[in-house]
């Protein structure tokens, strides 16, 4: 058991990881601004765990702030480190909000650690640093591309930072964890993707359609050079995503005075298109999807789904849940916050 501060843990990915870390016995400390979150999480976060972690409202880019939070808990052994933008259209019309937020932020995080002396840290990544792969599956040691938008460009440069300064810290060992397309909700349906205003992503698109909110579904090509004409994603249950956090906490916290930076890919290492997507989805719930073929979104690349050797065999970690069970989660969590 350890103390570990999530850094966005009332976010998507974060508070499914809390819970993870909570059943597995660790001491949670998050700390999220809500810009992108609610405060009722922790009430979700509650009623599955039987326990409400520690929660400081602070920005990371709040320096003095994010600072006191380490000095009032001087036992931190590791950090989660999600907080942070992503919508990727934001982020060309307001790089330097992306910059400030998700570079400053992770700045001030490594020099809070280094001050207080922690010694571990978990970066939530992600295979946008591939761009499109010339080889797929797309393994760790696939080269690192241009980023196509400033959002990717801050994964990138994080991922650099975080591994320059594990070379000025003598016992600093991080992992960074690149996650493909993370989906589907808690299976209790008490904690979920919060999306504000008219979801990018796919999925919660398409459980805003079958509840009634959109009018139908626009599919972004069918002309791609795969068998359906539709692109393709590696989509990972978030579940098994928070699982994967827990097993890298339990790795680092096991190490001692290492300057290691490993990285590892997560997903399923199943490319599923848009179109199997939506078929899935309407055979998982019986609810129909209206979809309209239209042009490219701009920035899309064609396919790419995750090598997940490395993660299987060093990790000992393996996405489980079937895509049909975690469409249903996806569905069940819109229902319960629609109240259909
Ligand atoms: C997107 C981001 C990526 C980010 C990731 C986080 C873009 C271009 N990329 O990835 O940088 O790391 O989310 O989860 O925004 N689609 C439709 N109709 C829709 C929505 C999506 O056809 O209404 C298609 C897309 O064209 C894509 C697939 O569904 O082929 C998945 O889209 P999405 O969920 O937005 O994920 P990515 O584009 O892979």
């Amino acid at each position: 058991m350890a103390k570990i501060v999530v850094t966005g843990g009332l976010g998507y990915i974060g508070s499914h990881t809390v819970v993870e870390l909570i059943a597995n016995k660790h001491e949670v400390v998050i700390i999220d601004n809500l810009s992108n979150s609610e405060i009722s999480v922790l009430d979700g976060i509650n009623s599955i765990s039987g326990i409400k972690p520690v929660f400081e409202e602070i920005d990371i880019c709040d320096k003095d702030s994010l600072s006191s939070v380490f000095a009032k808990h001087m036992d931190i052994q590791a950090v989660i480190h999600f907080a942070a933008y992503k919508a990727v259209g934001e982020s060309v019309e307001d790089s330097l909000l992306y910059y400030k937020n998700n570079v400053v932020g992770m700045i001030n995080i490594l020099e809070c650690m280094k001050k207080y002396n922690v010694p571990h840290l978990i970066f939530s990544s992600s295979c946008t640093v591939y761009g499109q792969p010339e080889k797929l599956p797309v393994t760790e040691e696939a080269p690192i591309q241009k980023a196509m938008s400033p959002y990717g460009n801050t994964k990138q440069i994080c991922e650099e930072i975080i591994s320059d300064a594990i070379h000025s810290y003598h016992s600093f060992s991080t992992i960074l964890l690149r996650y493909f397309n993370p989906i589907g909700a808690h299976p209790s349906g008490l904690i979920g993707e919060l999306p504000k205003g008219v979801p990018s992503n796919l999925v919660p698109f398409i459980t805003q359609t079958a509840a009634g909110i959109r009018k139908k579904l626009l599919v972004f090509g069918d002309d791609y050079n795969t068998p359906d004409g539709s692109a393709i994603r590696d989509y990972i249950y978030v579940v098994d995503l928070a699982h994967a956090h827990v097993i890298a906490t339990n790795r680092l916290l096991k190490q001692s005075n290492t300057q290691e930076c490993e990285i590892f890919n997560l997903g399923t290492g199943k490319g599923v298109s848009v179109l199997e997507m939506i078929s899935t989805f309407e055979k998982s719930t019986g609810k129909k999807i209206p979809y309209t073929i239209v042009d490219r979104r701009a920035g899309d690349i064609e396919q790419v789904w995750a090598d997940t050797q490395s993660a299987n065999k060093e990790l000992g970690w393996k996405a489980g849940t079937s895509l049909q069970d975690v469409l249903a989660s996806a569905w069940k969590w819109e229902k319960r916050i629609r109240q259909l």
